[in-house]
């Protein structure tokens, strides 16, 4: 047997799909046209599914500043920072998200999932535990696993839960990392981060929080659910991603204690691996400033948000209870899941299609994730394609 032979259910299940004449997961976007629209298989087509929440891809000023850095510094910088050294845009970048924090320690990684792996991975090692809420991202699971520590989970959004396993954990429970995430990237809901906090403090634990979905999104200043909740204080260390809300690539850790530093010197993702292209940073670097500056932006994706969150709510799709920048209608079944998806294409609009197992409980999803550059008009229309496609088993009685 080869091992190549463990791809046939893969390569059977695609078949299958194909033979359908539906293809979710090799979708071409001919040409990006906008923030918001792009054609696909011909035809403009609206999208919703890009997690673009304030729009920045193609802010002239994002998009200048990464014309002049690729002209200026080259294409890219063929190596680690560690073996190559830093660009000293690299630097000012961790100054400038170090500054928005607040905080006095940051370091960028090249994506946001690599920010996950490197600090995780780096923070809790063998002899230590963490303890995840079970609906994480996959690079918070990856990076657990990188670093050694035990690994356990607790129910998502539970905290009952959480308090129960760290009472078990004993003395380990000071050595215990917890890891949550502002708002859950598929059914957009968000941690219960005060309780958690209150947890996490009784037990002398450390925890981080993946703002990944939350950056720009929620907070006085767009600093995410820590923030918003007025617990930054004592959240051990903020993780993020450059590519939702500003627009570019890359991650970051943010952190107030000291020997954060560190873990550039024991972080395998960040010591073998090349550094973020001079344009990628320099882009993101102004996209951090216009979203500081722009308040607006997100008082707009926050109306969008209510706006889609109606319209899809008044036809009846069964949709997670907290209104926000991502929206996910719960469909009855997978065959369904993906007609309507297929349907919803055809008529113009792209939106995520999440099947088993990728998602939680087993749920099969149509997930928008909004902008503050969708206009009227393309909400209203990404609603009457919702109710074009629909037929009323696929919502609530
Ligand atoms: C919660 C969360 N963390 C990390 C990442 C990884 O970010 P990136 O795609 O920028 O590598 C994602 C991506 O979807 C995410 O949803």
């Amino acid at each position: 047997m080869s091992l190549f032979e463990k791809f046939l259910p893969i390569k059977q299940a695609r078949e299958e799909l194909l033979s359908s004449g539906i293809n979710p997961f090799h979708l071409t976007i001919e040409k990006i046209l906008s923030p918001t629209e792009a054609m696909i298989n011909g035809r403009p087509t609206i999208l919703v599914g890009t997690n673009n929440y304030l729009g920045l891809t193609f802010h002239p000023d994002c998009i200048q500043a990464g014309q002049e850095a690729l002209a200026q510094e080259g294409t890219g910088t063929t190596g680690s920072r560690m073996a190559n050294g830093s660009f000293a845009s690299h630097s000012d970048l961790e100054r400038a998200i170090a500054d928005f924090y607040g905080m006095p320690h940051a370091i960028v990684f090249s994506t946001g999932y690599q920010a996950n792996l490197g600090v995780l991975s780096a923070l809790a090692r063998s002899g230590d535990t963490i303890l995840l809420d079970g609906d994480s991202h996959a690079s918070i699971y990856d990076g657990c696993r990188l670093g050694g520590a035990e690994v356990l989970r607790f129910k998502h959004n539970d905290v009952t839960d959480l308090d129960k396993r760290l009472r078990r954990l004993g003395d380990r429970s000071r050595r215990t990392l917890i890891v949550v995430e502002g708002i859950y990237s598929m059914l957009g809901d968000r941690a219960p981060l005060k309780e958690i906090v209150e947890v996490k403090k009784r037990y002398g634990s450390t925890l981080i929080v993946d703002e990944a979905h939350s950056l720009g999104i929620l907070g006085k200043r767009g600093r995410g659910l820590a923030e918003e909740d007025d617990v930054e204080q004592d959240v051990d260390c903020i993780v993020g991603t450059f590519s939702k809300s500003l627009g570019s690539t890359g991650g970051f850790g943010v952190s107030a204690h000291p020997e954060f530093e560190f873990i550039r010197y024991t972080s395998r993702p960040y010591i073998f691996t090349a550094s973020s292209c001079p344009s990628v940073v320099a882009s993101t670097r102004v996209a951090l400033r216009i979203m500081r500056e722009t308040p607006q932006l997100r008082r707009q994706l926050w109306e969008n948000s209510r706006q889609l969150y109606d319209g899809l709510n008044g036809l009846g799709f069964s949709l997670g209870a907290e209104v926000g920048p991502i929206i996910a209608a719960m469909i009855p079944s997978k065959e369904q899941a993906l007609t309507m998806w297929q349907g919803l294409l055809e008529q113009g609009v792209y939106v995520n299609l999440m099947i088993p197992p990728a998602t939680p409980n087993s749920e099969s999803l149509l997930r928008c994730s909004v902008s503050a550059a969708h206009t009227l008009k393309q909400l209203e229309t990404i609603i009457q394609s919702f109710s074009n496609v629909r037929t009323p088993i696929e919502v609530k009685s």
